[in-house]
């Protein structure tokens, strides 16, 4: 039962989907408002379908109209003003065009057999019923071949970038209809993202230039990879390309220390360093001594020295492994610190080299794991602190007030006494989560309001109680509350001052208590 009806919905939307693709126009709604056939009231309707259609030349090109009601005849006209009676078209009077296998519901449609340039272009249904005629208008798009793409660079074999440094490279397709689609790839990768592409009509037919301009930098693992600008089109069966390999020329790339581990004391050892640089080095050599700063022995690359044995392999792409023949290993090479440096055209990069006995060590935490792992530890340590000193100030405070002013709520007087009052008379009785987090941020906001405070405390407790209770709207209906006293004193202290606490400290209640009542309101509203 409720599965049926289900059923039922379903086929219901797929019918309302259905007849909304096919736009139904009222003889007495020319304004083309879509009007379903079960709703229809008028004898005549339209069935047209406005969406553009493209096609490309040599396939046929079905134009589809259709007419409920008494139809007297219709026509199809062309954007250049040609004229085609659907009759006509019927009985083969056209050569090329054709009535269609299926008119139910296409009762105006024709077909024409071979799309060509001249179809290209707005074409107009027209369909004559009793003293009125209903227009339906498409967009015929025939496709026009996109010409190759091209991409804008000097030397076709190879496009020099500068690596770390943004260059713009830009591919262009000449003329298209409709415009094509661009994309860029940097070996396999798709990286179009970075490429903005813009469309300019050729002229009236419908032509598009499209010039696409990738901005990206291009970093030393890019060099040797190609460079493909990649165009598709409804006319196009495998997308067509323009391609350049690219040469980054980049100095010498720099790399973490590097320890080789694990050498044999008496045996022959060989240190293989990868390193890449485009343009090729020019100079390169082993240094070493008791420290990187200071080495003693430079041993030119390729060379035979005493024990040592130099020499550069070339790997392609700017790759190269520089090696470093010790015959006969000892501890002593192993207590030296060595440097293989190179140069190139863009620059020179020293290489920090050790050489240990040990075996490897095993896997460590990341620096920045270990860096984060400190941070957390660092806030759980200054939260901890926070905690205790917010505890041991809990002592002075949270004391309750009550609230002189029905509107003004608990925890904010709880708040005030906190902050403003250092009196160790009153026990926390009434400390809230919220009280607490406020004491909390107090803590890290404003260390110096709360030094200011406990400095004065003396003076303030100097006065007596008959002083306080005067002129004080709090006291005068809560004689037994003294921390509203402060409030005041701090008012008479400097009100510039609290002005200022009351901006920056515009989400702590506690800035509520500065100054008096009446001023404090008028800040409030002025937020
Ligand atoms: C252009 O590149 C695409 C994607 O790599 C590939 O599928 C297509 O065959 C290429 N086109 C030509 C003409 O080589
Ligand atoms: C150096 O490069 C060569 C060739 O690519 C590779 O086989 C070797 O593993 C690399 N050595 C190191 C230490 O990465």
């Amino acid at each position: 039962m409720c599965k049926c009806s289900f059923v039922r919905v379903a086929w219901l939307a797929a019918c309302l989907a259905l007849a909304s693709t096919q736009q139904e126009y009222d003889v007495n709604q020319p304004t083309g408002d879509v009007v379903f056939n079960s709703v229809r009231s008028a004898d005549v309707a339209l069935i047209f379908d406005k969406s553009e259609i493209v096609v490309n030349p040599g396939e046929p090109l079905y134009l589809d109209c259709g007419a409920r009601g008494d139809v007297r005849s219709c026509i199809w006209e062309t954007e250049g003003g040609e004229i085609y009676q659907v009759q006509d078209v019927y009985e083969n009077v056209y050569t090329g065009l054709t009535k269609p296998e299926n008119t139910n519901g296409n009762e105006c449609g024709i077909v024409v057999n071979s799309a060509t340039m001249e179809h290209h272009g707005h074409w107009t249904c027209k369909v004559f019923v009793v003293g009125n005629s209903l227009v339906g208008k498409k967009n015929v798009i025939v496709t026009v071949k996109p010409t190759s793409p091209v991409l804008e660079i000097d030397d076709r074999r190879s496009l020099t970038v500068n690596g770390n440094s943004e260059t713009p490279v830009q591919c262009s397709v000449a003329a298209a209809r409709p415009a094509v689609t661009i994309r860029w790839f940097l070996g396999n990768r798709d990286v179009t993202v970075s490429a903005a592409t813009e469309e300019t009509p050729a002229d009236r037919g419908g032509i598009y230039k499209s010039i696409s301009v990738l901005r990206r930098s291009f970093e030393p693992a890019d060099n040797g990879k190609v460079l493909m600008c990649s165009i598709s089109h409804k006319t196009l069966l495998a997308p067509e390309n323009a391609t350049v390999p690219l040469n980054v020329i980049f100095k010498p790339a720099e790399q973490p220390l590097t320890t080789f581990y694990q050498i044999s004391p008496g045996s022959d050892y060989e240190v293989r360093f990868n390193f890449s640089a485009n343009p090729p080095p020019i100079r390169q050599e082993w240094r070493f001594g008791e420290s990187f700063d200071n080495p003693a022995k430079i041993v030119a690359i390729p060379s035979v020295d005493g024990r040592y044995t130099t020499g550069l392999e070339e790997l392609g792409t700017g790759m190269y492994t520089a090696k470093l023949l010790i015959t006969d290993f000892m501890e002593d090479d192993a207590n030296m610190e060595y440097v293989l440096i190179v140069e190139n055209d863009m620059g020179e990069t020293p290489y920090k080299v050790r050489l240990s006995m040990n075996e490897a060590p095993a896997e460590t935490l990341s620096g920045g794991a270990v860096a984060g792992i400190v941070i957390v530890l660092l806030i759980i340590i200054v939260a901890l602190c926070a905690a205790t000193y917010a505890r041991y100030r809990q002592m002075f405070c949270f004391a309750p007030v009550t609230s002189p002013d029905p509107e003004e709520g608990k925890e904010d007087r709880e708040e005030h006494s906190d902050t403003e009052s250092a009196r160790g008379t009153t026990p926390a009785h009434t400390a809230t989560i919220k009280t607490r987090l406020g004491q909390l941020t107090q803590v890290f906001r404003k260390p110096k309001k709360d030094q200011e405070t406990k400095l004065e405390d003396n003076e303030k407790k100097s006065l007596t109680k008959d002083e306080m209770t005067k002129g004080s709207p709090y006291n005068e209906r809560n004689p037994d509350e003294k921390e509203v006293v402060y409030a005041e004193l701090d008012l008479g202290k400097g009100e510039a001052d609290k002005k200022a606490d009351v901006k920056a400290d515009e989400k702590t209640e506690y800035a509520q208590i500065v100054g008096t009542l009446t001023d404090n309101r008028e800040e409030e509203k002025k937020e």
